[in-house]
């Protein structure tokens, strides 16, 4: 493998955090969940942003944290699904290696997420509506990845073999180029 990162987009619900942790064991690179850096940077949940501040300060902190993330190396990232939204963090992110978008329907995206209460944006009377609403606005983004993977019917494991392996393909073609 080369040392450029691994970057994961998608919605909420994508497998984004689980995928990540499970590859960056097996390529033997760190972890980072941009999420999670926002709730230390912020000292308090996600849910509390929103609700205290706003997403557009979340989206503020969100901008920061991946700022910061420039130019390391060696890293696969989550990132929380809105991320892509904004110019500069897809500046950064499509920067620092190799992007992959984890596709999944709306259907099975709130079978994910339907029992989690840490998704402020789900937080309304139709969640599954919402996602799909969500999903046709930011499509054309995440389709833009370098990698698709349509985890629809997968496992995290199967997921993580499958990147594994387009991952090995992409440094080989690298290195013959
Ligand atoms: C968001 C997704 C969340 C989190 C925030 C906003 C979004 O991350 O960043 O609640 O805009 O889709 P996950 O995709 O990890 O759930």
């Amino acid at each position: 493998m080369s040392s450029r990162c691994v970057v994961l987009v998608g919605m909420m619900g994508a497998g984004k955090s689980q995928v990540g942790r499970l590859l960056a064991e097996n390529l033997g690179y760190d972890f980072v969940d941009t999420d999670l850096l926002i709730v230390k940077r912020a000292g308090k949940s996600i849910p509390r942003i929103f609700s205290e501040d706003g997403e557009d300060a979340f989206r503020v902190l969100e901008r920061a944290v991946i700022a910061e993330l420039a130019r390391r190396q060696s890293l696969v990232i989550a990132t929380g699904g809105g991320a892509l939204l904004d110019e500069a963090n897809r500046r950064v992110l499509s920067a620092l290696g190799h992007t992959v978008y984890l596709k999944a329907s709306p259907r099975e995206l709130y079978l994910r997420v339907k029992n989690d209460r840490n998704r402020p944006l789900l937080n309304v009377p139709d969640p599954q509506g919402e996602l799909r609403r969500l999903l046709d606005a930011r499509a054309p983004l995440y389709e833009k990845c370098d990698i698709v993977v349509d985890t629809e019917d997968i496992g995290t494991d199967e997921v993580v073999d499958l990147l594994i392996d387009e991952l090995a393909k992409r440094t080989i073609e690298t290195q013959m180029e």
